[in-house]
């Protein structure tokens, strides 16, 4: 019997002295492993009687087992020590300042553009482009302005200069909405039609927190037999109800755009005010006989709206030339 508490209490040194994973694997190998000391032993009990055989027999078990289970025990231990230390000789230093890098993210004009263009391709409509350079007769003739008409004053244009030589039958100039792409639409399909126009559009504007000479605008246009003033009202509810959210009061006020007739804005009630979000109307049957369509056959509603309002309003930005001005602390609000 005291042969075996030797064994044990050798063993429990061996193993406090064992310091690392490859110490503590010799240890097992001298204790436990095929020539190590309990199996010396055991091979020994051959020469003792065999009641004494037995006894010491079933100690040396107990006692291989104890062993086993503390090898195991203590190599989790020296595991978990090596980890820590690996994982702290990695660590970087806390003291130093943080990496000087941030995310880029989309800009909040562009998400906010994004978002109205998935709502209304949600409801079944497709997306059309046009040119930023536009002819006079897209953005003003064709869309019922006539000449001399003080609608006209109210976009104050960039009119580009003809190049030498060049006939143009229309003068150019960088359109002052989006409201061209509905011609070019119409010019170039048959109804039924059911287009967004997203884009950039361009006044000659003193820049201040409400105007810049380049901003943004998505243009709508839905054209088929029987298209109502209702189809454009519970279209456009539809737009600000998943755009502001549904509990958001809506009303239509008569407006006037010399491209539609009946002409309406339409407003919501944000906080304790009515703000005007949108300009709509039934597509005028000038517009109609420009693109030779017939407007006793077809009807149509168009609308438009300004990108950087829509983000003003929803974000409560005051000023729209911070969204402009691309200081990564307040593009990084979004
Ligand atoms: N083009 C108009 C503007 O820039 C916005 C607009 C109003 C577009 C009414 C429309 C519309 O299609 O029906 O102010």
């Amino acid at each position: 019997m005291s042969e075996i508490s030797k064994i044990e209490e050798k063993f429990n040194q061996a193993l406090s002295g064992a310091k690392s994973l490859e110490e503590l694997d010799a240890v097992r190998r001298d204790f436990v492993g095929g020539k190590g000391l309990l199996d010396t032993h055991l091979k020994n009990l051959k020469n003792l009687p065999i009641e004494e055989r037995q006894k010491m027999g079933s100690s040396m078990n107990a006692l291989k087992g104890v062993i086993m289970k503390a090898l195991h025990a203590r190599k989790s231990e020296l595991e978990d020590e090596a980890l820590a230390k690996t994982l702290a000789s990695q660590a970087g230093d806390p003291t130093l300042p943080p990496f000087p890098f941030r995310v880029g993210r989309i800009h909040p004009l562009t998400q906010v553009m994004n978002e109205i263009t998935q709502i209304f391709l949600g409801m079944g409509f497709g997306i059309a482009e046009g040119p930023e350079v536009e002819t006079d007769e897209n953005n003003f003739g064709s869309l019922n302005f006539l000449e001399d008409h003080p609608a006209r004053d109210m976009h104050d244009t960039f009119f580009l200069e003809p190049s030498p030589g060049s006939v143009h039958e229309s003068p150019l100039l960088l359109r002052t909405h989006t409201s061209p792409v509905q011609i070019r639409e119409m010019r170039s399909a048959k109804p039924p039609l059911r287009i967004i126009a997203p884009g950039k559009v361009f006044r000659h504007e003193a820049i201040d927190a409400t105007h810049s000479s380049v901003f943004h605008q998505v243009e709508g246009l839905v054209v088929d037999k029987n298209i109502s003033f209702a189809d454009l009202k519970g279209t456009l509810e539809i737009f600000v109800h998943r755009f502001f959210g549904s509990s958001v009061k809506t009303r239509l006020n008569p407006s006037y755009f010399p491209f539609v007739e009946p002409g309406a804005q339409m407003d919501i009630l944000w906080g304790d005010r009515w703000l005007e979000v949108l300009g709509a109307g039934m597509v005028h049957p000038n517009v109609f006989k420009s693109v030779g369509y017939d407007a006793q056959e077809v009807s149509g509603f168009a609308f438009g709206m300004g990108v950087e309002r829509l983000a003003m309003i929803r974000y409560g930005v005051k000023d729209m030339r911070l969204f402009y001005q691309n200081h990564v602390d307040f593009l990084h609000q979004f």
